[in-house]
Parts: C-alpha cells; sequence; structure tokens
C-alpha cells in the first residue's frame, strides 16, 4: 500500500486525493491552516484518508504533491521531502501570487522556482493544465477512444516514470515535454492550458507553445 502526500487540500489536492484513493492508495492531507480544518474533507473520503500538518504529510508520502497558491511555495517543509518525487500543479496568478521578477522576466518557470526550493526532491510538473473537477470526471481506462493526455516535465527519468505510472493508473495518457525548463510548454495561456487533449494533440499544442514575452 502507497501513501499520497498532499500539501495543499484545495480544489486540486482534494480531486488527486479522491483519485488516489480510488486507486488503493492512503492519503494524508494537509493545508495552511491546521490538520482540525481538514476533518470534513477527511471523513468523506473515508478511512484510507487522515489529514496532518504538511510535515507529516511530506514525510509519510511515497509521492507528495505541492498543490497550493505559487506564492506560498518558500513554506514548503524541505528535509521531509528529501530524496523525494514531488509533483507541483501550482501555477502563477499575479493577482493571486502577486509579482514574482524571476517568472515575470521569463528567467525560471514556476516549477523550477520549486525545484530550487527543493533542491534534494525530485521536482515533476503535473496537473497543472487541468480543470480539477476533470481530474475525476475525464478519467478513462488506458485504450479508450475518449482518453485524454496530460503533461509532464522534469528532470529526473525515473522520477517521471512514478508520476506517469500514478497519471495513467488514475485515468489518463502522458506525454512527455521534457526536463522541467520546458514546463512552460503547458503554463497559463498557453495552447494546452486548461483544455481537453488527447495525447497527439497534446504534443501538438505543447510544440505550439510561446513564452509570455513572445505572445
Ligand atoms: N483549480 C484548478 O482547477 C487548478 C488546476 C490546475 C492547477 N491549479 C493550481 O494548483 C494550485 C492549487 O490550486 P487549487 O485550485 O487547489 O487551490 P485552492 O483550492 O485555493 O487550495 C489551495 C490549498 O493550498 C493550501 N495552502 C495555502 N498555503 C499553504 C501553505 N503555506 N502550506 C500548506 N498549504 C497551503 C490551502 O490551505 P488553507 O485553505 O488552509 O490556506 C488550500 O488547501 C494553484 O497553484 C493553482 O493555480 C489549479
Amino acid at each position: 500500500m502507497a501513501t499520497l502526500g498532499l500539501i495543499g487540500a484545495g480544489n486540486i489536492g482534494g480531486a488527486l486525493a479522491r483519485a488516489a484513493l480510488g486507486q488503493g492508495w492512503d492519503v494524508v492531507l494537509s493545508n495552511s491552516r491546521g490538520p482540525e480544518t481538514l476533518s470534513d474533507l477527511v471523513t468523506e473520503l473515508g478511512p484510507n484518508a487522515r489529514a496532518a500538518t504538511p510535515a507529516e504529510a511530506a514525510a509519510a508520502g511515497d509521492l507528495v504533491v505541492v498543490t497550493i497558491p505559487t506564492k506560498a511555495i518558500g513554506g514548503v517543509p524541505v528535509e521531509p521531502l528529501a530524496g523525494k518525487v514531488v509533483i507541483d500543479t501550482n501555477n502563477y496568478y499575479p493577482q493571486r501570487d502577486g509579482q514574482i521578477a524571476e517568472l515575470d522576466d521569463e528567467s525560471t518557470t514556476v516549477s523550477e522556482l520549486l525545484q530550487h526550493h527543493l533542491p534534494t526532491s525530485k521536482v515533476v510538473k503535473a496537473f497543472n493544465h487541468i480543470y480539477f473537477q476533470n481530474i475525476g470526471d475525464a478519467a478513462r481506462p488506458a485504450g479508450d477512444p475518449d482518453r485524454l493526455a496530460l503533461a509532464i516535465a522534469g528532470d529526473d527519468a525515473e522520477a517521471k516514470t512514478a508520476v506517469a505510472a500514478f497519471i495513467d493508473s488514475i485515468g489518463f495518457d502522458v506525454v512527455d515535454a521534457g526536463p522541467l525548463a520546458e514546463g512552460w510548454r503547458y503554463q497559463r495561456d498557453t495552447p494546452a492550458y486548461v483544455a481537453p487533449f488527447d495525447a497527439p494533440a497534446l504534443r501538438e499544442k505543447l510544440a505550439e507553445a510561446k513564452r509570455y514575452r513572445d505572445m
């Protein structure tokens, strides 16, 4: 039995928790306000879900998801995530996150910022370009003609394999967009962003993507 740790238990955290529980994972959810504020959600999710602090969720996870506003990544616990595969779902919305200079000048990308904060973790960018409700609603078994694809990017091949297996298990094909530095190809306002595509179409949309400075 594997455990999915979640740092962030909002729209995406809740949807990924449900998806993982459906595949037999245990889940440990956390947020900024404390485990007691997650009691309704944990009750709804059932006996294989529990709430904890972010550090405890990080320590408990065989796979850990960071799914919080990008402005909050500086508070993600570093030591309990050492050596672990960490999925980053985050997007940059200046109206929510404030201006982040390195993202505004495109000298880095959202997931590279998290990787920089977690130097010994293996960050994989995933689930940032799907509307949260579609994680459950659009899931289809392998081979289904309506199956959609999700992109991944990361610098560690084994980590990407693990995340791809997780994505496949919860109902989506996977398209490898390359190293973490290529994650901008499905960031906010790109053709692949929050739009449903199968794998061949998603590859096309990733190839068509432009940097903000070239839009
Ligand atoms: N909504 C979507 O469809 C969607 C799709 C793809 C990607 N995303 C991106 O994924 C991320 C999460 O989105 P969301 O819609 O799930 O957001 P959300 O519903 O607003 O939930 C955010 C979660 O992050 C927690 N959080 C905030 N600061 C934290 C901190 N310092 N430590 C631990 N937890 C913290 C919040 O806890 P508290 O409530 O206790 O503060 C809450 O549980 C965002 O970057 C978003 O842009 C969203």
